[in-house]
């Protein structure tokens, strides 16, 4: 519905934007018609009056022929005398109210030989003799000329005032428009998020729920029957799914401050190689039961920086998280880090599904998962990259990725070392 109604504002507005281009350019050549009938008048009223001054009431003078859109050239094939025809212009052309500046170019017998130009500045009713040169005439030698505005086309823009208005106005309902249509498909996309956060959540949430709720009734129900080894597996399964709920609210939490600027570092010199492998030795269970492998190379001579190390082991935690998420067969993950020259490059490496390029620069936003809502079947809430991104930046480090599709994903960190 949203997108049909859409669909039918932008046509109607670019019919609207059609029409008014024609209108503006049939309102143009009504106004150039009108400018041009004018000139002929003149120019007609002109030769007569020159013919008169001559005594020559016979001849009959040719069209006007319009040689550019602003020039008018007088096939007047008689001799000339630049005073009369100076003065007979200036008189015909304020008569029919033209007052735009002119060129005016007298061309003699050979056809392109010009005689003589000039310049009329301020229009028929003055005009600047500077540019005048010469004004004398080769006596009885017939001659044309021609007269061209160049300022014409400015001219008539500027004499439709009203046309100009109503654009810009257009352009302003336009720009308006755009605004509005942006903002509210930022809306959708931020509700149908919003609803794909709300499916993941009660997913995400029940699942350990649900767990812990299982494993505990098994346990009080066969207290004092349960032998020891199954005791420990049902009270294992509720540590761990405590502690993924736990990493869970933790991370919407976190994330939640960092929105609000409100994140707290509590920085120590944290040794880098001894967190990674703290935080490898929590998660080897999880992909030692996918059959997986978690190997890492822990090649930094200087691995101290000074950071949050439980925010640190979040995020190293995270990216693992997506590494073992994002397999879909056996995980194989490495983790290394290296010095480079002023500090620690972390990089976590999977074999999984990938990244595609087009949707690389979304992973950080906050809530994006590639291939979003319910159509995926690994569960998220697309905050994960969001608050590993902000505690990296919070940490004056930096964040890059290479990824491709079908071939695996590598996250480097970036530290600067004490
Ligand atoms: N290692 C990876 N391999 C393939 N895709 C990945 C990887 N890491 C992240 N992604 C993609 O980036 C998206 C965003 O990741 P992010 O960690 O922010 O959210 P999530 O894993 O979906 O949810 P959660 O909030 O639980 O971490 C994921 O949905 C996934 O599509
Ligand atoms: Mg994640």
């Amino acid at each position: 519905m949203f997108s049909i109604l859409l669909g039918a504002a932008v046509l109607a507005l670019a019919g609207l934007l059609v029409l008014q281009t024609i209108w503006f350019r049939s309102a143009y050549n009504v106004e150039e018609q009108q400018f041009d009938n004018k000139v002929n008048l003149a120019i007609r009223a002109l030769t007569d009056d020159l013919l008169k001054a001559e005594g020559d009431s016979a001849s009959v003078i040719r069209p006007i022929v319009k040689k550019a859109t602003n020039a008018y050239y007088v096939d007047f094939r008689h001799a000339l005398s630049y005073n009369i025809l100076d003065s007979l212009l200036r008189k015909n052309f304020a008569r029919h109210d033209i007052d735009l500046p002119f060129e005016l170019t007298i061309y003699g017998a050979q056809p392109g030989t010009i005689v003589l130009g000039n310049y009329y500045s301020l229009g028929a009713t003055s005009k600047d003799h500077a540019t005048c040169g010469s004004r004398a005439l080769p006596a009885s030698t017939p001659m044309d000329f021609m007269i061209t505005f160049p300022g014409k086309r400015a001219d008539i823009v500027g004499g439709m005032k009203f046309w100009i208005l109503s654009a810009i106005v257009f352009l302003v309902v336009l720009s308006l428009f755009a605004f509005l249509v942006i903002d509210l498909m930022k809306q959708k996309k931020l509700s149908e998020i919003r609803t794909d956060l709300m499916n993941n959540i009660t997913h995400e949430l029940q699942t350990p729920i649900a767990n812990i709720s299982i494993a505990s009734e098994v346990l009080r129900a066969g207290t004092g029957k349960m032998d020891e080894h199954k005791s420990l597996h049902y009270a294992n399964i509720i540590y761990e799914e405590n502690r993924r709920l736990k990493f869970q609210v933790e991370q919407v939490l976190q994330t939640a401050l960092c929105e609000k600027g409100q994140l707290a570092l509590i920085k120590t010199e944290v040794n880098v190689n001894t967190l990674v492998e703290e935080v490898i030795r929590n998660f080897q269970l999880r992909v030692q039961h996918r059959q997986g492998q978690l190997n890492c190379r822990l090649e930094a001579t200087k691995p101290v920086v000074l950071a949050d190390a439980f925010h640190l082991a979040n995020i190293f935690y995270s990216l693992l998280d997506n590494a073992d998420k994002y397999s879909p067969d056996k995980p194989d993950i490495v983790i290394t880090t290296t010095n480079t020259l002023s500090g620690i490059l972390i990089a976590i490496a999977d074999k999984g599904i990938g990244i595609r390029r087009d949707v690389q620069r979304y992973i950080f936003d906050k809530f994006y998962r590639a291939g979003t809502g319910n159509m995926h079947d690994v569960k998220g809430f697309g905050l994960g990259l969001t608050y590993v991104q902000k505690i990296v930046q919070a940490h004056q480090g930096k964040i890059s990725l290479t990824s491709e599709p079908h071939q695996g994903s590598r996250f480097e960190l970036y530290f600067e070392t004490c």
